[in-house]
C-alpha cells in the first residue's frame, strides 16, 4: 500500500479537527522539519530543545503533506495553508496515532531495555530478523516519552515484527511507553550503573526496569539475563507482573538460552550458544563478548517471537559494529596501519568494561600498544570518584599497558593506575585528542571510550580526519 496512513485512518486516530485540503494519505511520520520526507506528515511536538510549531514553515519548505498542530499555537501559524490536523495536544496525538498502530498490526512485538546494550541488542534483533518477516524497528536511540510513540506511529500495518528500545533516567517512565508497545516479548539486556546519579543502588534502577513487565501481553513472555545480579529480583518482578512466560539467558548453567563459549577474535568471534534444545555455532560479524551476550538474548528473543533461527544466525554473521558502539577502522600513518575501535557514544562502568575486553582481545601487531583512551563517565553522582577509580581493576587484569585520560573525573583513575601504566592525563578531550594525533604509531589498537557529553567523538572525527583508511587491498592479508 501506498500509505503509511489514509487521512480518514489519521483524523481518526488522532481525533482531531482536519483543515484544509487534505491529501488521501501520509507516506510518513516526521517530528524533525530539517529530514522530513516529501509527503510525510509533520508533528510539530516540543522536543527536547524545541518547539516544532517553530520549525513548521521549514517542514513545509521540505515537502510536509500536512502537519499536526496544537489548538493554542494556531493563531501563530496563521499564514501556512499548508493542510492541518488540529488537535489540543501534539504529543498526546503521537501517542494516540502510535497506539493506534500497534492495535491495528498483526506483527511479534518486542521490547528491549536495560542499562546498556539496548541499541545494540535492538539493531542486533533487525539483523537476526530480517531473513525471517519484515521488520520495523526504532531508529536510533529513539526510546523515550516522544521516540517510542513516533516509532510506534510509524510502524507500517503489514510489519511481522516490531522492535522497540524502551529507555528511561528516572522511575516511573518506562511504566507509559510500555503500555502502549504492548510486547509480546520483553528483554533485559542488564542492570548496571547507569544514571546511577538518579537512583539510590542497582535494585532502584532494577525496580524500574522492571516496570516493562506491566505492559507485556496476555501470554507473553519476559526475558532476563541470568548472569546479572539482579536476575532474581527481576524474575520476581515478572512474576508479579503476571507475564505469563519468564525465560532466561546467559552462561549461568541455568539460563534457558545459554551462552556456552565464545572464542573472540579480532573480527568477531564464533559463539557457541544452545537454543531451543539445539547447540548452534554462530559466527559473530561484530567482536566482543558483550556483543556475543547479546547475541544469545537476540537468538532467545527470535525463538520466542517465531522467527527462523537459522536465518538468524546468518544475520549475526554479516552484522556490523554500529558507529561510536565498537565500529573498528584501520588508519594509515607511516607505511603501517594502526587500528581505531570507536567505542565514543556511551560509558557507563558496564560498558567501560565490556570496551577494556576489546581492547584485550585485539591484535596490536609489530611494537603497537593496547591503548585505552577513556573519558568521563557522567551521570554517577556522588559515585563518580569511587566508578572512575574502579576501572584500574578490569585495566590491569586486561594487562593494558597505556591509558590516555581525558576529563576532570577521569583524574581518580589517574591517581590509582601504578607507575608500570603508561598513564596520559589531559584536562579536556580536545587537548586528549591532540595527544592521540601525534603519538598514536603503527601497530596500535586504541578504544576510545567516553560517555557522549564529553566530546570524544571529537577524538575519533580528528583521527580519521588526519590518517586516511588503509587501503582495502592490502587489509585483505
Ligand atoms: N551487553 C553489554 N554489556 C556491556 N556493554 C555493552 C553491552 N552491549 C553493548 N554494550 C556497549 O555499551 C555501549 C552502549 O551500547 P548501546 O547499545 O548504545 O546501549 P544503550 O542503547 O542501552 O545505551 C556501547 O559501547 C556498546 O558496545
Ligand atoms: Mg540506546
Amino acid at each position: 500500500m501506498k500509505w503509511l496512513w489514509t487521512t480518514p485512518d489519521l483524523v481518526a486516530a488522532l481525533n482531531g479537527r482536519p483543515i484544509g485540503n487534505l491529501p488521501q494519505g501520509v507516506t510518513g511520520i516526521s517530528i524533525d522539519s530539517r529530514n522530513i520526507a516529501p509527503g510525510e506528515a509533520f508533528f510539530a511536538i516540543k522536543g527536547d530543545r524545541v518547539d516544532g510549531h517553530d520549525f513548521a514553515s521549514f517542514a513545509v519548505a521540505n515537502g510536509a503533506a500536512l502537519l499536526v498542530v496544537s489548538e493554542g499555537k494556531l493563531p501563530a501559524l496563521g499564514r501556512l495553508v499548508t493542510p492541518m490536523i488540529v488537535v489540543p495536544d501534539v504529543l498526546q496525538a503521537l501517542v494516540d496515532l502510535g497506539c493506534a498502530a500497534r492495535d491495528r498490526t498483526a506483527a511479534r512485538i518486542i521490547a528491549v531495555t536495560g542499562s546498556v546494550g539496548k541499541t545494540t541488542t535492538k539493531e542486533m534483533l533487525r539483523q537476526a530478523l530480517g531473513p525471517s518477516g519484515s521488520v520495523h524497528a526504532s531508529v536510533a536511540s529513539f526510546n523515550n516519552h516522544w521516540g517510542v510513540p513516533l516509532t510506534l506511529a510509524r510502524m507500517p500495518e503489514t510489519t511481522d515484527y516490531g522492535v522497540f528500545e524502551i529507555g528511561m533516567n528516572h522511575p516511573g517512565e518506562i511504566r507509559p511507553l510500555v503500555a502502549m508497545v504492548r510486547p509480546h516479548v520483553a528483554m533485559v539486556t542488564t542492570i548496571a550503573p547507569a544514571h546511577l546519579g538518579n537512583f539510590r543502588d542497582l535494585e532502584e534502577i532494577a525496580a524500574a526496569k522492571a516496570e516493562i513487565f506491566e505492559g507485556v501481553v496476555p501470554g507473553g513472555h519476559a526475558l532476563l539475563n541470568r548472569d546479572n545480579e539482579q536476575f532474581a529480583f527481576l524474575e520476581k518482578a515478572a512474576e508479579a507482573a503476571g507475564v505469563s512466560h519468564v525465560h532466561s539467558f546467559g552462561a549461568d548453567a541455568k539460563a534457558e538460552f545459554r551462552l556456552l563459549d565464545f572464542i573472540p577474535s579480532a573480527e568477531g568471534g564464533l559463539l557457541r550458544a544452545a537454543v531451543g534444545g539445539q547447540t548452534l555455532e554462530v559466527p559473530m560479524g561484530a567482536p566482543g563478548r558483550h556483543i556475543a551476550e547479546n547475541a544469545v538474548a537476540v537468538l532467545g528473543a527470535v525463538h520466542l517471537a517465531g522467527g527462523d533461527i537459522e536465518k538468524a544466525m546468518a544475520g549475526l554473521a554479516t552484522m556490523q559494529a554500529e558507529k561510536g558502539r565498537g565500529r573498528r577502522y584501520r588508519l594509515a600513518k607511516g607505511g603501517g596501519w594502526f587500528t581505531l575501535i570507536d567505542e565514543s557514544y556511551n560509558a557507563n562502568p558496564a560498558s567501560m568494561r565490556a570496551a577494556i575486553a576489546l581492547l584485550r582481545d585485539a591484535e596490536p601487531h609489530g611494537r603497537g600498544r593496547r591503548i585505552a583512551v577513556l573519558g568521563d563517565m557522567l551521570e554517577m553522582g556522588e559515585h563518580s570518584p569511587l566508578v572512575h577509580a574502579g576501572l584500574a581493576e578490569p585495566l590491569l587484569e586486561a594487562g593494558i599497558g597505556d591509558v590516555w585520560l581525558g576529563g576532570p573525573d577521569m583524574a581518580a583513575l589517574r591517581d590509582v593506575l601504578p607507575e608500570g601504566v603508561a598513564t596520559e592525563y589531559r584536562d579536556t578531550a580536545d587537548a586528549l585528542a591532540a595527544h592521540a594525533l601525534d603519538a598514536v604509531q603503527p601497530g596500535d589498537v586504541l578504544v576510545v571510550k567516553s560517555s557522549k557529553g564529553t566530546g570524544f567523538s571529537r577524538i575519533v572525527a580528528a583521527l580519521l580526519d588526519k590518517y586516511p583508511t588503509f587501503p582495502e587491498r592490502e587489509r585483505e592479508l
